[in-house]
């Protein structure tokens, strides 16, 4: 087997996957004011954006060639409201995002918007809490408003996160009767109930008013075959393309996936994932190489695209 591993022009040619800025979707957190650019603690070198400084941070995914950038708000606590209302306002920070990006950069580059209640809500719930539970059709109710809102608002892809039951068809149809029928809708369909998000709900502030846990709703980590039924619901209910959910401890769920239906698998690298490896780098534990060795491990499990906060840095990852 050494001989194929001998020199560096001979490993190029027998290497089987490659990663390239095509390969990434890059998240954005956006945030109230004038003129910000606000690092988060949890997260080294990611930062939120304010609505006018957002040219910043989209200017350099577009020089990168990156496809696509994800929205995600960072909502004052004094909009937040059980039902999350906030998520309606035409003038809410996504809404305003979106108008902006659109507006100086037209089709040049896709926005994708997340569809939940979390940014929103006091209790950091994805949908309406009553008695201790989360309503799952009256929640929907709210997901098909507020993805309407999106798509009208410029967003391309439209992305529910929040996993209740049955809203991709509903969403598909208020999209249809609302000629919108362009617009993408990328299920996060494969999304487990995972501590690997803590810094994500430290960035966009719901870390700290999350009351309980998300198990209701998104998926036990023990399971993998309930994985392909939900993804073959959201295929069947409409769905473009599909989401797995944390990335790097779900590599066998990607590959399951994609084996099993020839649809665009995402992977997503959460936040958790992203400060694990960061704070290793930062404090000389692992190399800085481990972060092209982690992306391409979902290129290998047979992802088609990546949802990485190193997407901004790609050209370097790729280079080194
Ligand atoms: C919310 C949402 C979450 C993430 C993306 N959308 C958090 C959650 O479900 O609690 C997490 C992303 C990350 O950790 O990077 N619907």
């Amino acid at each position: 087997m050494r001989r194929s591993r001998k020199t560096d022009w001979m490993r190029r040619l027998v290497r089987e996957n490659s990663l390239s800025s095509n390969d990434f979707i890059l998240p954005i957190f956006v945030t109230e004011g004038k003129n910000k650019k606000i690092p988060i603690k949890t997260m080294p070198e990611v930062f939120r954006y304010s609505v006018d400084k957002l040219g910043q941070i989209v200017d350099r995914a577009l020089k990168l060639k990156i496809p696509m950038v994800a929205i995600f708000p960072q909502t004052n606590s004094g909009l937040k409201d059980s039902y999350g209302s906030e998520a309606l306002n035409e003038n809410n920070l996504v809404c305003k995002a979106i108008r902006k990006i659109k507006d100086k950069y037209k089709n040049e580059i896709g926005i994708m918007t997340d569809v939940a209640l979390d940014p929103y809500t006091s209790h950091g719930h994805d949908g309406i809490l009553r008695n201790k539970r989360i309503l799952n059709d009256e929640t929907i109710e709210i997901l098909i408003q507020q993805s309407l809102l999106q798509a009208q608002m410029g967003s391309d892809v439209i992305a529910p996160s929040d996993m209740m039951d049955g809203r991709i068809g509903e969403i598909r149809q208020e999209l249809d009767n609302n000629s919108l029928k362009d617009i993408k809708i990328l299920s996060y369909a494969v999304k487990y109930a995972s501590s690997f998000y803590g810094p994500f709900r430290d960035a966009v502030g719901s870390k700290k008013s999350l009351k309980g846990d998300k198990k209701t709703y998104q998926m036990d980590f023990s399971n993998s075959e309930e994985a392909l039924r939900e993804v073959a619901l959201d295929i069947k209910e409409g769905a473009d393309l599909v989401m797995v959910k944390p990335g790097l401890p779900y590599l066998d769920i990607i590959k399951k996936v994609k084996e099993n239906f020839k649809i665009p698998v995402l992977a997503y690298q959460v936040s958790g994932e992203y400060s694990l490896l960061m704070n290793g780098i930062n404090k000389g534990l692992i190399s800085e190489n481990s972060i092209y060795e982690t992306l391409m491990s979902f290129k290998r499990a047979g992802a088609n695209a990546i949802i990485s906060y190193f997407a901004d840095r790609i050209d370097k990852i790729i280079k080194n």
